[in-house]
């Protein structure tokens, strides 16, 4: 019988996700659908029960239920449980688990374009949902040194002690972030700043990047943030978010399947529903 999957999320209508795993059920010839699904607030609660009631196979979550769907699940993957969001959900024999791919995809994604990954002196620009998962799942995969920059600092000294991984980690402010810039290997941006419509904005200067360092803004909307092209000019390399985006869906597509998918093959399709090259 046809396994059903989805991504509940309110909006959803501009959704990648359906694209890029009904194209991956058809590449590895799994009998498979994936739809969008449409799930305001006060209904999530009568979603579970209904992707229960229907046997799905798993689904996604966006936003803005990551955090509320916990309740509703069986199990939660302790990495999904210290983040406090699950992104994706799989039904183990009837039983609805939850475990969180965001940051681990981050890190999946980084790894494949930077070695060494755990000796690199990292930053971390914003301390939001975002910046969590990658903090805990960088944590997790060995990296010891990770700085933390945010306008409201009060939230990036929670993030730091709710890690179950002890990291050793600086909280510096936008002003010194932007002096010291040229200490990092590793530099993250993932806070909405130069998303559009407001493309001209950035954090902060870019201009102090080391030229080895390696710069990474998890926006794709537009595919070059002004902040990632001021780093590119000063010569660091350089990844706009779809990386990480794909990444997050291959490990969903791995825990639903068995398969880690072929990650090119998404990036093109994403790609192209984009309109623009990705890096
Ligand atoms: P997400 O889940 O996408 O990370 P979030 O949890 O709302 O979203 O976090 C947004 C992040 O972007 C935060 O780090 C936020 O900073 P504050 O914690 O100080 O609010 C940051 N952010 C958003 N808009 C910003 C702005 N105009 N200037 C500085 N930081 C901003």
């Amino acid at each position: 019988m046809k396994k059903l999957y989805g991504v509940i999320g309110d909006p959803i209508k501009h959704s990648m996700s359906p694209e890029m795993h009904n194209q991956l059920f058809q590449l590895y010839r799994i009998d498979a659908a994936y739809v969008p699904l449409e799930v305001k607030e006060t209904n999530l609660a009568d979603a579970i029960r209904g992707f229960r009631a229907i046997g799905a196979a798993g689904f996604n979550v966006t936003i803005p239920h990551k955090t509320e769907i916990i309740k509703f699940l069986d199990r939660i993957d302790p990495l999904a449980e210290a983040i406090g969001a699950v992104n994706t959900v799989v039904n183990e024999n009837g039983k609805l688990a939850g475990y969180n791919t965001d940051g681990l995809g981050f890190v999946k994604g980084v790894g494949t374009q930077v070695s060494d990954l755990k000796k690199k002196r990292a930053l971390i620009i914003g301390a939001g949902g975002a910046a969590r998962a990658i903090y805990f799942s960088m944590a997790e995969a060995g990296i010891t040194q990770i700085d933390i920059c945010n306008r409201t600092s009060g939230r990036a000294e929670i993030l730091v002690k709710e890690c179950p991984i002890s990291v050793e980690t600086n909280i510096v402010d936008f002003s010194e972030a932007e002096k010291e810039l040229q200490r990092y290997d590793l530099v993250i941006q993932t806070t909405s700043i130069g998303m559009s419509p407001n493309i001209d904005h950035k954090p902060f200067s870019a201009r102090n990047v080391s030229e080895t360092a390696f710069v990474s803004d998890i926006i794709y909307n537009p595919l070059e943030t002004s902040f990632l092209r001021e780093a590119k000019e000063k010569g660091a390399s350089v990844q706009n978010g779809i990386n990480m985006f794909v990444c997050q869906g291959a490990l969903a597509f791995e825990k639903w399947t068995g398969i880690f998918p072929d990650t090119e093959i998404m990036k093109e399709t994403v790609q192209k529903r984009l309109g623009g090259p990705t890096c």
